[in-house]
């Protein structure tokens, strides 16, 4: 029987933040963290929650959301295995800036600051490649404020679906085939706009010869050409 922090470790070596770390320092960082698993749908914390603790995502899905006080939710983000969150309440000390929200059973690795902090001090590469990351957010960021200011719903859920054709997206017949990889409702609410917005764009998109749609299986024709609608 392997110790539980070598498996943690063995987990935490295929996380982008950590690849150069060495086998020592992979198990100085399992050993001061917990694991934890969350039920879908489990709350992990608050916009405006203090902040104590940085997580890292072994296994699952979570969303980084803002609600409004009519509970009416734009999705800013979802994070997938290996990802990290918490690092802003980490670098500036302040409240939570988002919620953040199990969407499938998820386990997650996490570690209190403190701890965090000291282990950043002992291992200067993991610093570096957070900024690094924390740059890819901020352009991605930036795409999406071009993208709700310059475009229409319409163009905005022809660039989703491009984004998702190119990322996870199969060649067939000269097409690109992918499962749409959330519920409509989270489409909206990442798109700033309702339900059934979505699935009417979605029609006229269709309609329009862009694509073709099975349940959740989408074949597009050509992602430069959804790319380029207004
Ligand atoms: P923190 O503010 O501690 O808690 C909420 C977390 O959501 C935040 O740290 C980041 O990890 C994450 N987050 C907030 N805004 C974004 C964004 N625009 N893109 C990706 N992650 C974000």
């Amino acid at each position: 029987m392997f110790a539980p922090e070598v498996v943690v470790a063995g987990m935490l070596r295929r996380v982008p933040l950590f690849s150069v770390l060495s086998d020592a320092e992979l198990h100085d960082l399992a050993s001061v963290g917990t694991t934890r698993r969350l039920r879908k749908d489990e709350l992990i914390f608050l916009q405006g929650d203090p902040g104590q603790h940085f997580f890292i995502i072994l296994e699952g899905k979570v969303k980084i959301f803002l609600q409004d006080p009519r509970g009416r939710e734009v999705i800013l983000v979802v994070l997938g295995r290996e990802d990290f969150f918490g690092e802003m309440s980490l670098l500036d000390g302040k409240a939570r800036s988002a919620s953040a929200q199990a969407i499938l059973e998820t386990r997650v690795y996490s570690i209190a600051h403190e701890e965090f902090y000291r282990f950043l001090a002992r291992a200067p590469s993991v610093p570096l490649k957070m900024l690094r990351q924390l740059s890819e957010r901020l352009r991605k960021a930036d795409e999406v404020i071009e993208n709700l200011a310059l475009l229409s719903v319409k163009g905005r859920l022809a660039r989703l679906l491009a984004d998702w054709g190119l990322k996870d997206g199969r060649a067939l017949g000269g097409r690109t085939v992918f499962r749409l990889p959330m519920p409509k409702t989270q489409i909206a609410q990442m798109l700033g706009t309702s339900r059934e917005t979505v699935s009417r764009m979605m029609t006229e998109l269709r309609d329009e010869g862009f694509l073709s749609l099975e349940g959740n299986t989408v074949r597009v024709d050509g992602i430069d050409r959804l790319r380029q609608i207004p």
